[in-house]
């Protein structure tokens, strides 16, 4: 009712109206209320780049978070329908405010949850530049200094983990690099033109074989790209959480065998659970044999094989067809920024590229992205990548997903020494562990699940530190994973007092309640 209330179209005679666009005397003096004058904007722009830069030096003062419930952010809430508009300057200031107070702060230094990186200030900045010339990187023509950026970014990233990229593009993360990876190898395995005929009934025959602990990009996909969930084969992994090899080479034989067409094989450099990487060198093997794509998720642990150290633990990568990269996870810039490479880039234009007549882009040698990917208009993801890169060098980051690793083993070495405290596993930056108090027999699932899902959300809730969880073989463990710059020595060894002081008294609760009801 609201809406149709102040949505009453005025006519010129009538008190209240309003030219929307130009004044009466001149047209060259169009009001245009979402502008800004440079002064306004030079002072509000100066103002919000002193808050933020108090903001990122006092962070680890604040906590991670105040756990905020929807209700009460509601409330805080503009209560109107802006029917007219504000000063920027204030609106500026007031939404600062409204961010600063009640957000999550995953640039904290006890930031540890999921796989969500300390964002980079370069990259802040990078964000702030590219949305003020706001190239479209669609087309070469609408972006031509951004899309030769994004080019060089791509050849540097696959650079960097050794890999030569015969083509890629910038995507807004780890789900849609995924993707474009699987369509591409879709359009490149059908034997028909799916383009044309879309999906034939020989579909049904298609397999896919991934890690049981792939990320959950993989259902999604087999879903919403036609191929359906029954058509996956989920390998079981071994004991160090990497796909069991031979149960895979014996998987794909036996469907051959009775008729079914393996297509795709994914492989995963560094499982969102506990940070494991497949044997890609024998993936890639096996994948050769049996003509199937291979796909790395290289999401979070992708940029990890750039390590010296790790080269043979990520040996094969440089064998895969296609590999997803986060460097929103890893290379800590600002969501949102994933990426998707490819050998070869033609496999990308066959699955993209549609040439329509309203379009004038086809210049010579020039880099079309709209070709490349599932969107048309697009962002300029790739600055703050490119700037980052370009600030902390290959070095640099080598330097800092090394730190990450030695702090995240460090953890799992002191945790190792903590009386009621279970480590679990240790795989790139990601440590697991459960809390299990001495009277507590270790097989007693049930309570230590409960007892360990109740501690992660307190320490959620706490605001001191925020890990996440991983479930391994039905336990339900704490899970600590480090993509953050400014994680220090100190923080790690803060955690386990943390834990034991929250675990003791959830553990006395229980009890309580146990003892009560019987
Ligand atoms: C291995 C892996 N793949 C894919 C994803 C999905 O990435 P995003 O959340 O950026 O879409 C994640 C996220 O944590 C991941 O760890």
């Amino acid at each position: 009712m609201r809406f149709h209330r102040w949505c009453v179209t005025l006519k010129k005679e009538e008190p209240g109206f309003m030219n929307p666009f130009l004044s009466e005397e001149s047209s060259d003096k169009r009001q245009s209320p979402i502008d800004m004058t440079e002064d306004a904007f030079r002072e509000t722009g100066h103002r919000l780049i002193d808050d933020i830069a108090n903001f990122l030096s006092s962070l680890a003062k604040l906590q991670v978070t105040t756990a905020p419930n929807p209700r009460s952010l509601a409330l805080k809430l503009p209560d109107m329908f802006p029917v007219n508009g504000m000063d920027p300057s204030l609106l500026v200031k007031e939404t600062w405010q409204l961010l600063v107070n009640n957000s999550l702060l995953n640039g904290h230094p006890r930031f540890w949850g999921y796989i969500t990186s300390s964002p980079a200030p370069i990259g802040i900045l990078g964000d702030l530049l590219a949305s003020a010339v706001n190239s479209n990187c669609g087309a070469f023509v609408l972006s031509p200094m951004a899309t030769e950026i994004e080019k060089q970014i791509i050849q540097w990233l696959g650079e960097l983990i050794g890999y030569q990229a015969g083509g890629g593009i910038m995507v807004s993360g780890g789900n849609m690099a995924n993707f474009v990876g699987f369509l591409a190898a879709r359009k490149a395995k059908a034997a028909w033109d799916i383009r044309k005929l879309g999906l034939q009934p020989s579909q049904g025959t298609w397999r896919v074989y991934t890690s049981a602990e792939t990320h959950t990009w993989i259902s999604k996909a087999m879903d919403l790209f036609g191929i359906g969930l029954d058509a996956i084969r989920w390998i079981p992994v071994d004991a160090n959480q990497k796909m069991n090899i031979s149960l895979l080479n014996e998987k794909i034989t036996e469907d051959k065998n009775q008729g079914l067409m393996p297509w795709l094989v994914v492989g995963t450099a560094g499982s969102v659970g506990t940070g494991a990487v497949d044997a890609l060198n024998e993936i890639a093997a096996i994948c050769k044999k049996h003509d199937c794509w291979f796909h790395v998720d290289g999401a979070y642990g992708g940029f990890a094989a750039a390590l010296p150290e790790l080269k043979d633990l990520f040996q094969g990568i440089e064998l895969a067809d296609s590999i997803a990269i986060d460097p929103h996870k890893w290379l800590y810039s600002p969501l949102e920024a994933g990426c998707i490479l490819v050998k070869d880039g033609r496999t990308l234009t066959d699955a993209f590229s549609f040439h329509p007549a309203y379009y004038n882009f086809d210049g010579e040698e020039e880099t079309n992205y709209y070709e490349r990917g599932l969107q048309n208009s697009r962002g300029f993801r790739a600055l703050k990548v490119w700037m980052g890169f370009r600030q902390a060098g290959a070095e640099g980051h080598i330097q800092m997903i090394r730190d990450d690793i030695m702090l995240a083993k460090k953890l799992f070495d002191i945790l190792n020494e903590t009386k009621e405290i279970e480590t679990c596993t240790q795989h790139l930056s990601i440590t697991t562990f459960r809390y299990k108090p001495a009277d507590v027999d270790s097989n007693d699932q049930e309570y230590l699940n409960k007892l360990n899902q109740t501690l992660l959300n307190r320490l959620q809730s706490g605001g001191e530190v925020f890990p996440s969880n991983a479930v391994l073989n039905e336990n339900f463990l704490l899970r600590v994973c480090i993509v953050n710059f400014r994680t220090r020595l100190s923080d790690i060894e803060s955690l386990p007092a943390i834990v034991l002081k929250e675990g003791r008294l959830i553990h006395e609760e229980m009890l309580r309640k146990r003892a009560v009801s019987k």
